[in-house]
């Protein structure tokens, strides 16, 4: 896969007033693939606004290496970071936008800047209004409107360059569950219709777990863990991933089994994609001695890849237990003995 954003070992201290150093990211390493929606999450303060806002130095890192697309942002002079600028588009948790001007103005203001021809500005901003649903409101100003409205003029005016990537702050954070929902739905349109990358930084679990296909978990500046979503909801190792986890989804097997008198072993299962719905454990089972018990079981989604879990005792001879194991690892199932 060809990685859109390249960050290597970045570092940023900030200096603070008694003139000692906080250490805000310490070596970031990350690769962000064309047309992933990559996710951040953390708690307050771990350094996520800083490792986004380091993608288009906004906020430039004290040291390291920041790619994207073709170039080294690290080595551009001014103007020319700037242009790549365009190309990034960025949303935020308050919106910023521009009080004093229309829903059409607001997203026409980077085309402006961009020294288009107001007949280029008025068709770009037709379809920008169209693309996000606001094209009956765009003579109001930004305070007749909803949360969700001003996020979807955010979206408009970040998309108005015809960006490859696009940044999004919390860009949630500020609205309520069925407004988020909207606004998510919203993210994956672009991104899978335009093919646009995104980066999103949130802390909240639910949000990575609607839209990402991969999510970095940070803790105090640096990334502690990091892999698929699916992975890390299903078999996550790091504390903080961990706590993240436990608040929006059950990890069976959590409860100990082990009080129980049991005849057998109990096992984890974990299935993804496809395999969730084929009946792999009972042909693992079939043609040895053996049993099953299933103690608990959850099947469902994560963005569009079904998965399930479940908990099994395998009643039956060591050499039997152990082939079943070892015949569904092989079958590509995440198996965890409890
Ligand atoms: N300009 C600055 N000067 C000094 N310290 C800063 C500056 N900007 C950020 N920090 C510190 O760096 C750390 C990381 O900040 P950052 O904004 O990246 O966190 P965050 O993960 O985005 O938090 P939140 O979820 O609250 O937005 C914080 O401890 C913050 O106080
Ligand atoms: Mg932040």
């Amino acid at each position: 896969m060809f990685s859109l954003i390249e960050l290597i070992d970045i570092n940023k201290q900030y200096r603070r007033s008694d003139k000692s150093y906080f250490h805000a990211l310490s070596g970031i390493n990350l690769k962000i693939e064309k047309g992933e929606i990559f996710g951040v999450i953390g708690r307050s303060g771990a350094g996520k606004s800083t490792l986004l806002r380091s993608v288009n130095l906004l906020e430039r890192p004290s040291s390291g290496t920041v790619i994207v697309g073709d170039n080294n942002l690290m080595l551009l002079k001014e103007k020319e970071l700037q242009d790549r600028r365009k190309q990034i588009g960025m949303i935020f948790q308050h919106f910023n936008l521009l009080s004093t001007a229309t829903v059409r103005d607001n997203i026409a203001f980077p085309l402006k800047i961009s020294k288009k021809s107001s007949n280029e500005i008025a068709v770009r901003v037709d379809e920008l209004l169209e693309l996000v649903g606001l094209t009956n409101h765009q003579h109001q100003y930004p305070r007749q409107l909803s949360g969700g409205q001003k996020q979807r003029v955010g979206i408009a005016r970040a998309l108005a360059n015809e960006p490859d990537v696009l940044l999004c702050d919390e860009a949630t954070s500020a609205l309520d569950p069925e407004t988020t929902d909207s606004i998510l739905t919203l993210l994956r349109d672009i991104n899978r219709k335009m093919g646009i990358t995104i980066l999103l930084i949130t802390h909240e679990m639910d949000v990575i777990r609607a839209v990402c296909d991969r999510v970095a978990v940070m803790d105090h500046g640096q990334i502690v863990e990091s892999g698929t979503v699916l992975d890390i909801f299903l078999n996550p190792t790091n504390k903080v991933t961990k706590q993240f986890v436990s608040e929006v989804f059950d990890t069976l097997g959590e409860e100990t089994f082990g009080a129980r008198q049991t005849q057998g072993k109990i096992v984890r299962i974990a299935f993804r994609g496809e395999q969730t719905y084929e009946p792999i454990l009972y042909e693992a089972v079939r043609g040895t001695d053996a049993t099953f018990a299933i103690l608990q079981g959850t099947v469902s989604k994560m963005k569009d890849t079904p998965y399930g879990q479940l908990v099994v005792e395998l009643r039956g001879s060591n050499a039997d237990v152990s082939r079943i194991i070892a015949e569904l690892g092989q079958r590509g199932l995440g198996v965890s003995e409890l």
